[in-house]
């Protein structure tokens, strides 16, 4: 018992934090105590966990409304081992995996070696599963998922464009509308194109070509849904015009913003806006974020996550990684993001996670070895 209260005062959570707004420096690995689960919370060992495009942004700039105050962890999407159990907490045993989101803490939380999360917000990845792999899915298929069936309203056979169709939201969409018999078309640069074409889409070079007049040259009278995690006023009015009669714009980001800064987001809305008036039988529909949609939805995060883990586990879905960086190393994990020309989505691993060599297998389109 002795020795057990000995080492739990020795085990400290070491965790990634934002020291101020700025570059991949002002990232820093803290030790702090091991966090103690509340009522109806369990506390989780990570794994891995995902990297994003809104880390960065949450990393930037100072001023954006729900930014905590420095110093702060990021990180929404994580998989890891139930290590100990809140009062009240009873749905997993100590050592499940798990995955899921950090959101009930407000921003980030993934980026440390343990975090405590209601239990209510995880579900249990199928044995066999390489957590870096279920990790993908948590933030990138989930947002893949709602924007193209419960907001775009997708069916068998339509026409499809994807923009940042090599990114890690962009190859979840490209994997999921393959398995949904979409046509798809994909927006990337041409180093890109032989894992779009993998992918199941036509890909279109974003940079030397125009995309609105390849879509029609390629189909026609155009798409039915176009995804746009790009944003702005012209590339969202662009995205517009390759639409057919019937068709849905799916804004779902701003990914300009790292070109134009953070005034892409109220133009998108204002061009979003006036989109919307235009008598023209196409459609742009309201896109809530995903953490926004799953609140409105009870239910629908832990019902489509098990559905898309499932997926994972038989081999219908392979999330694409770029790379598998060490959690100390967060900083250049957002380095690689911020360079661009990746391929998927960038995941963190903890040493718990590298200690676990059936994990070190790595995914058909794995960009490098860094282990
Ligand atoms: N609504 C939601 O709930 C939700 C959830 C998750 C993510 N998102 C948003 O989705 C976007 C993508 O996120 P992510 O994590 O997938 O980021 P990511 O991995 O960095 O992917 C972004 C991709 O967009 C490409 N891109 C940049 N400018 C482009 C352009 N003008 N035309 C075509 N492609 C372009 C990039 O290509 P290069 O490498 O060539 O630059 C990159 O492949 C972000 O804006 C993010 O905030 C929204």
């Amino acid at each position: 018992m002795i020795s057990e209260e000995l080492t739990m005062k020795t085990i400290t959570n070491h965790q990634v934090v934002v020291t101020g707004h700025g570059g991949p420096d002002v990232l820093e690995v803290t030790e702090a105590q091991l966090p103690e689960p509340g009522p109806g919370q369990v506390r989780v060992k990570v794994l891995a966990a995902g990297v994003s495009a809104f880390d960065l942004i949450y990393r930037r700039w100072a001023h954006l409304p729900g930014r905590p105050d420095v110093p702060f962890t990021l990180g929404e999407d994580i998989v890891g081992l139930v290590d100990d159990r809140g009062p009240g907490a009873a749905a997993f045993e100590v050592g499940t995996m798990v995955a899921g989101a950090t959101w009930a803490r407000g921003v980030g939380g993934g980026y440390a070696e343990y975090v405590c999360l209601p239990e209510a917000d995880l579900v249990v990845v199928p044995a066999g599963v390489d957590p870096a792999e279920a990790v993908c899915v948590v933030v990138n298929y989930l947002t893949a998922y709602e924007h193209l069936h419960d907001i775009g309203g997708a069916r068998p056979g339509d026409r499809v464009l994807v923009h940042g169709a090599a990114g890690g939201v962009g190859t979840a969409l490209l994997q999921l509308g393959k398995l949904a018999g979409l046509e798809m078309y994909g927006t990337a640069v041409r180093d890109q194109h032989e894992l779009v074409a993998a992918l199941g889409a036509t890909p279109i070079d974003y940079r030397t070509e125009d995309f609105v007049t390849r879509i029609k040259y390629l189909t026609g009278d155009g798409v039915d849904i176009v995804v746009d995690p790009v944003g702005g006023s012209r590339h969202l009015w662009r995205s517009y015009r390759t639409l057919r009669r019937g068709g849905r714009l799916v804004w779902l980001g701003s990914a300009a913003v790292d070109k134009q800064g953070l005034r892409v987001g109220p133009l998108s809305m204002a061009t979003v806006f006036l989109l919307r008036l235009i008598p023209d039988g196409k459609r742009v529909p309201r896109c809530p974020t995903m953490d926004k949609y799953a609140k409105a939805h009870p239910g629908w995060l832990r019902r489509t996550l098990t559905e898309l883990l499932d997926d994972l586990a038989e081999g219908r879905i392979q999330p694409v990684i770029a790379e598998r960086i060490p959690l100390e190393e967060a900083g250049r994990a957002h380095e690689l993001l911020e360079r661009g020309g990746h391929r998927g989505k960038v995941v963190l691993t903890t040493g718990a996670y590298r200690g676990r060599s059936a994990f070190r297998q790595r995914s058909r389109h794995d960009q490098s070895n860094t282990e």
